[in-house]
């Protein structure tokens, strides 16, 4: 069964970078963002560091790898700079292609005898990669004259008006919260704890572009008394005007998407928003965004079906930091820098978006970036006080 479900994710990978040429797997548009070619060699550098070279005898595919694919574990050794990441030519995508194969065939001969807790997490790992895949690729596209289309088809406009905005009442009170323990889950989603809620309201979908656009039209990006301080600095040290890929055509506005550039449609869930937009855009709209005690207590609540587009649609800011849970303690040795050592400067993000693998989230998941980071599926739902 692991063996299959290994097979499936690496392949997987492969197949989101089918469409694109050789060329596509080395730009680099940002630090943020990594090249395809990268993610391909730094999620077989983690099978092949945290799996495979705990093994007697293990000989490493090109020793002079783990410099260039290790992307943060301090206990691993010496990396290169992240932001110079597309600058690495060599190896060229067809070496990393066989040292992708080269792991695999060793994973794949001694699965059994493998540390299975530390492959699952490692497919964990590369269906994360298999988002930011995508969302770094959108990015670099993004910035070619051309607006090349990476797959036709995505991110399509949907058809018809979106329903009307309702909120939901949420009872207050103690509730549990975090992983349960029964299947795979990211160590910072638990210890599972109990938490106290005021009661509170939910909205029951995500906020449209259209809606966004009204908040744009009434000086919504003009008006400091809507932002945050530091929000305030961030919109005005970047020049923001508008969501991330957004832009004003004579014929209205236009976004860019993985399936090339189009019209924004208003009934569209609103994507490409930082923490201090969605902040902004819930204070002008005379809302606060959840807690992300609140939206895990919405999500894992069997009644919850009033809710839409909790899953696979945009992930969604909270107004939570991203901080341990009580009594949390990341693993010992290189693992534990996987989550444990990002708990500052972050927010928190719940749901999944469309360019999550599918079963990769859950109610518990964790997601966390930085407040100003815009380059993700991110949107807004938004919550109110009862
Ligand atoms: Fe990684």
């Amino acid at each position: 069964v692991l063996a299959d479900r290994y097979r499936h994710t690496r392949a997987a990978t492969l197949a989101l970078c089918a469409p694109l040429a050789v060329e596509d797997h080395v730009v680099q548009s940002m630090p943020d963002a990594s090249p395809a070619k990268w993610h391909l060699g730094h999620t077989t550098w983690f099978f092949e560091t945290f799996v495979l070279s705990r093994r007697a005898g293990h000989r490493p595919f090109d020793p002079r790898l783990g410099f260039l694919f290790n992307s943060y574990y301090e206990a691993v050794g010496a990396r290169g700079a992240r932001d110079a990441r597309g600058l690495c030519s060599r190896p060229t995508v067809d070496e990393v292609h066989a040292y992708r194969r080269h792991v695999d065939a060793r994973v794949l001969e001694s699965i059994d005898a493998l540390d299975a807790a530390v492959l699952v997490l490692g497919l964990a790992h590369e269906e994360q990669h298999q988002e930011l895949l995508l969302t770094d690729l959108k990015h670099a596209l993004s910035c070619n004259p051309l607006e090349p289309v990476y797959r036709a088809g995505l991110e399509v406009a949907p058809e018809g008006d979106a329903p009307p905005l309702r909120f939901v009442e949420r009872r207050g009170g103690l509730v549990e919260i975090g992983d349960a323990g029964a299947g795979f889950a990211f160590d910072h989603e638990r210890p599972r704890h109990r938490t106290f809620l005021t009661p509170h309201r939910l909205a029951t979908r995500l906020v449209t572009a259209g809606e966004y656009q009204a908040f744009l039209d009434d000086g919504g990006y003009r008006r400091p008394e809507l932002w945050l301080s530091d929000g305030w600095a961030a919109r005005t040290a970047a020049g923001w005007q508008a969501p991330l890929y957004w832009a004003r055509r004579s014929d209205g506005w236009w976004t860019f998407t993985l399936g090339g550039a189009r019209r924004l449609s208003p009934a569209e869930p609103l994507a490409h928003v930082s923490y201090y937009e969605a902040d902004a855009y819930a204070r002008w709209a005379g809302a606060r965004l959840p807690t992300e005690a609140e939206w895990e207590c919405a999500a894992s609540d069997g009644n919850c079906g009033t809710l839409s587009q909790l899953f696979g649609v945009r992930w969604q800011w909270t107004a939570s930091p991203y901080v341990p849970y009580p009594g949390y303690r990341a693993p010992a040795g290189a693992l534990g820098e996987y989550n444990g050592k990002f708990m500052c400067n972050q927010m928190v993000l719940r749901g999944s978006s469309t360019a999550t693998p599918p079963g990769h989230a859950r109610p518990s998941y964790r997601n966390f970036f930085p407040p100003a980071a815009r380059w993700q599926m991110t949107g807004i739902r938004l919550a109110a006080d009862a």
